[in-house]
């Protein structure tokens, strides 16, 4: 048995695993005995043989095959792992790779854990054929099933192709370092082959290139230890499933603490910027705030904060980026984040700071209004308690998305200088008077009288406070204890929905 432990071990050989380590690069094993908590990884399936002749295959069996799968602990709480051993054929997924991977990942639905993927693969095992694409169709399809059951996290730690990177796609959140991770669905040759189009792998499918470009990864880390480390701490947010609430962390952060620099924070002159970060900072615990994709549509913010020990998950309008506009990027970016969160038991608390949706041709031939949608959608779908601060603007749709009443919130919030309406006083002015504007004396004065009429009329919060779309308007230095007693109401939350298959929602 030592004998046999000592080759799976080894993997694709001593040379290979030497080479990783010159490169600076853990192996499968030693990633996720990293990633685990001390002595308690738990491997299965060790002596598990690739069954292929072909292509001479026969002579490269190698116990375990190309991937290492199994169990252990994050912060004391269970989870099911698998890490591909790049040591092996590349990493490439034959099908018993992929009965491996499928085994942990039924234990993992059946018993209610995470699972954490350290992808470093070729994707499909060529010399296998159909069965490795079938190896992974029975993936892609647990993946599907487990979503919403069970949190689902893909770390790319290699050069991952084709099917290696369409699993870490369905799953909630994808890790990459900041050099040495690649994913594509086809590489630069394939492309160069087919489309005479030069790329290099970095600008195809680097950690900048997914992070910014694409939206398709939520972290980049510096490197793989760090990417590990930061995997546990999203651990440390989230339930293990669906029918738990997220683990509460004793803290010393008083929810009754004010904070007064909120005052000073949020220029009057609502045309100009300030950073929302520094919102949510002032009013999480211990002023941190865990964010998701923070390259990526950065006039929304998304992430993960604490409340009185309680994760929450924070969306945000950023008026220091396109003025905090939603367009198509931020609308699927911060849609997703609020049906992770809703699907995991997570409150909801969003800053809403908001012009208006971003106009241009640009957005609507691509299709604003479908995804705009999705963000209406996903917001009025979740059950999860939610809770909306307004600290300056709320125009239009952009008011009505961004957790409003109407979409059910359970406690909207806004500061004394908020501006609630159907648009700015500008371009309402404008509209209203363009014909009576052509006809006066003085123009120039009518319009002025007619913009002071307007904002006194609706650029503040209390004709939505006199219906009741605003429940209280607050100081900003409240914010952490209305939102902290707003939680505390809300804990217990159930909302029940119409039976139905599911929703349809504007994909
Ligand atoms: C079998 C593979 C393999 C694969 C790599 N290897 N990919 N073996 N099947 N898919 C083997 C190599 O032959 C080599 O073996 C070893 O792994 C290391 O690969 P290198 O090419 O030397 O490494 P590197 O230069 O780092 O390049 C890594 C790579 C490249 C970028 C991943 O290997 C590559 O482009 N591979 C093919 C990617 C691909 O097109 N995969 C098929 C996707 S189709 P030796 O013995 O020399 O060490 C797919 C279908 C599912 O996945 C789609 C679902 C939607």
């Amino acid at each position: 048995m030592q004998e046999r432990n000592k080759k799976a071990s080894l993997g694709g050989g001593e040379e290979k695993v030497a080479a990783r380590h010159t490169k600076g690069l853990m192996t499968a094993r030693e990633r996720l005995e990293y990633f685990l908590d001390e002595g308690t990884f738990q491997e299965v399936d060790r002596f598990v043989l690739h069954r292929c002749n072909d292509f001479d295959l026969d002579k490269t069996r190698i116990p375990g095959d190309a991937v290492v799968t199994g169990y252990g602990k994050v912060d004391g709480r269970p989870v099911y792992v698998f890490a591909q051993d790049f040591t092996v054929l590349g990493g490439s997924l034959s099908k018993v790779c992929s009965e491996k991977i499928c085994k942990i990942m039924d234990l993992a639905l059946a018993h209610g854990c995470p699972v954490v993927g350290l992808n470093d693969s070729g994707g499909a095992r060529i010399q296998e054929g159909i069965d490795s694409l079938a190896g992974y169709g029975e993936i892609f399809w647990r993946n599907t099933k487990s979503s919403g059951v069970i949190p689902q996290i893909s770390a790319i730690l290699g050069p991952c192709a084709g099917g290696a990177v369409y699993s870490p796609a369905i799953t909630d959140f994808i890790f990459m370092m900041k050099e040495n991770s690649y994913m594509f669905v086809t590489g630069p040759e394939v492309i160069r082959a087919v489309t005479m189009e030069e790329v290099t792998m970095d600008d195809l499918g680097g950690a900048s290139a997914h992070t910014a470009k694409s939206g398709v990864v939520h972290f980049v880390a510096d490197d793989e230890k760090k990417c590990l480390l930061m995997i546990r701490e999203l651990l440390s947010f989230l339930p293990l499933n669906n029918r738990e609430n997220p683990p509460i962390y004793k803290t010393n952060d008083p929810v009754d603490r004010k904070e007064m620099s909120l005052r000073e924070l949020i220029p009057i002159n609502s045309k100009l910027p300030y950073d929302i970060k520094n919102v949510i900072t002032a009013v999480a615990d211990d002023n941190y705030f865990f964010e998701v994709q923070s390259n990526y549509a950065q006039n929304v913010v998304i992430g993960f904060a604490r409340i009185g020990g309680r994760p929450i998950g924070v969306v945000a309008n950023q008026p220091n980026y396109l003025a905090g506009c939603l367009d198509i990027d931020a609308s699927f970016k911060a849609a997703r984040f609020v049906r992770f969160c809703d699907a995991f038991n997570i409150p909801l608390v969003s800053f809403v700071d908001v012009p208006g949706f971003l106009p241009g041709t640009d957005q609507e031939y691509s299709g604003i209004i479908k995804h705009g949608a999705k963000l209406m959608y996903a917001y009025a779908e979740a059950t999860v308690p939610k809770i909306t601060v307004i600290t300056r603007k709320a125009y239009g749709g952009a008011y009505i998305v961004m957790s409003s009443k109407h979409l059910r919130s359970d406690f909207n919030f806004a500061y004394p200088n908020a501006e609630i309406a159907v648009m700015g006083s500008e371009g309402a002015v404008n509209i209203l008077y363009k014909n009576d504007m052509k006809k006066a004396t003085n123009p120039e004065e009518m319009r002025k009288e007619k913009l002071d009429e307007y904002n006194e009329k609706f650029a503040n919060p209390y004709a939505a406070a006199a219906k009741g779309y605003i429940d209280e308007v607050i100081f900003p230095e409240d914010t952490r204890q209305k939102v902290a007693e707003a939680l505390d109401l809300a804990y217990n939350k159930r909302e029940t929905t119409p039976p139905r298959k599911h929703g349809n929602i504007p994909l």
